[in-house]
């Protein structure tokens, strides 16, 4: 059986790895920022090597795409994920499954093989949803979930604006979003949970993805003397953020139910340390594969901070940042995915993801499914981030296994 170049695989993780790295070595290319100007170039470089056709949509959703005069114009195979990451990352989410759709693409081509439909290679805008958001945004957007003129017009935490900046770094394509309405859709990805490490099973067959609430909230209270104001007198934004943080995170951890809870940004206004904060601001990602449960968590919330917020003295108001429902996946491909495994030898498990990707946004217009490998210790949006090159290797030849079986 044909099988990728675990080299050429592997050289070039590594080599987008060490792009966009700041004088420390963290590596960050937030989305539409100049790093990711040098890591889109890089994979670009590749797209064209490799001879694919190169196409580039207003939103900067970059596809190679492989065609031959025998199956232009039926719906492609498209394999897809994305080269965004968040602050301080490693260097696998999200790349390692386009690079490996690249590699796929590239393995058929050289062995001969003759696909009945062309097979595409793309890496969406801002998955991560750091700098702007919604998150998974370049896919949302070619699925048709919300529309191209919306998204650049989004403003960044800094105040940039989308537009501009892909604009600015030259990924302001001139195709229209959605020009590829897929036959089927694959993701490789990394774990970037314990499960198959924990249960030593090398690959996931991800059969769903959990439900995902984004909320920023903002407390007004009144700044005043941190030494001279009683503590009856205050109306103190951070003591009441500090309070809704701690109601969310202690009924989680409390609760028996999968679901999960992160306050992973906070502001404080003055930010001083003998100021009483006038205005607390931070987000909240709740997640949950049941999509009752989830709005059951939101709705704890939203009851809190209205109770909350009479008991402090404060104003607190809620804004929705993204909200997606849970997504099954397609059983087919996922029985694809695990008879593939099999074939090989491999250990193979049924899973929910717990993380956002693509597929979740292109389950919406394709029959999609993910493929998993194990994250060692389960760690991920950190440098510590890693898989075995043996574990990236077996998981990229299930990828090949299972597209070539869709392409034809
Ligand atoms: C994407 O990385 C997410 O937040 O799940
Ligand atoms: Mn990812
Ligand atoms: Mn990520």
């Amino acid at each position: 059986m044909t099988a990728i170049d675990a080299k050429r695989l592997l050289g070039r993780i590594r080599e987008l790895g060490a792009v966009g790295r700041d004088g420390e070595g963290r590596l960050t290319r937030l989305a539409a920022s100049d790093t990711d100007k040098q890591g889109r170039d890089l994979f670009v470089g590749w797209l064209r090597q490799a001879g694919l056709d190169v196409a580039i949509d207003r939103v900067g959703n970059i596809f190679g795409i492989w065609q031959s005069p025998e199956n232009t114009g039926q719906a492609p195979l498209l394999i897809g994920s994305h080269i965004d990451t968040v602050i301080d990352a490693g260097i696998y989410d999200g790349c390692y499954g386009v690079l490996a759709g690249l590699e796929v693409i590239e393995t058929l081509r050289a062995s001969g093989f003759s696909p009945s439909r062309p097979i595409a290679v793309a890496a969406f805008t801002n998955e991560e949803g750091v700098h702007y958001t919604p998150d998974m945004m370049g896919s949302l957007v070619h699925a048709g979930g919300v529309g191209a003129e919306t998204v650049l017009a989004a403003v960044g935490t800094d105040g940039s604006v989308l537009g501009q900046e892909l604009a600015r770094i030259g990924y302001a394509g001139d195709r229209e979003p959605g020009l590829l309405k897929p036959h089927a859709y694959l993701e490789l990805h990394i774990e970037q949970g314990p499960v198959l490490e924990r249960e030593g099973v090398p690959i996931g067959a991800v059969e769903n993805l959990q439900g995902i609430s984004w909320q920023r909230v903002t407390i007004d209270g009144v700044a005043n003397h941190a030494g001279t104001t009683p503590m009856s007198m205050r109306s103190d934004a951070g003591h009441a953020a500090a309070r809704v943080i701690t109601f969310l995170l202690d009924r989680t951890k409390a609760s028996n139910a999968p679901t999960v809870a992160t306050v992973g940004t906070i502001r404080f206004e003055p930010n001083a340390i003998n100021v009483i904060p006038s205005r607390a601001v931070f987000t909240v990602d709740l997640r949950d594969p049941d999509e009752q449960r989830l709005q059951a968590e939101e709705t704890a919330l939203a009851a809190y901070i209205e109770q909350l917020a009479a008991a402090e003295n404060v104003t607190i108001s809620v804004e929705q940042l993204a909200r997606f429902e849970p997504v099954i996946f397609d059983l087919r491909i996922v029985e694809r995915i695990e008879a593939a495994a099999r074939a090989c030898g491999l250990g193979v498990k049924r899973m929910t993801s717990g993380a956002g990707h693509d597929a979740q946004m292109m389950a919406r217009i394709a029959p999609a499914a993910m493929i998993f490998v194990p994250s060692a210790g389960g760690i991920s949006h950190n440098p510590r981030e890693h898989t075995e090159d043996t574990e990236l290797v077996a998981g990229a030849n299930i990828l090949l296994d299972v597209a070539a079986q869709l392409a034809n």
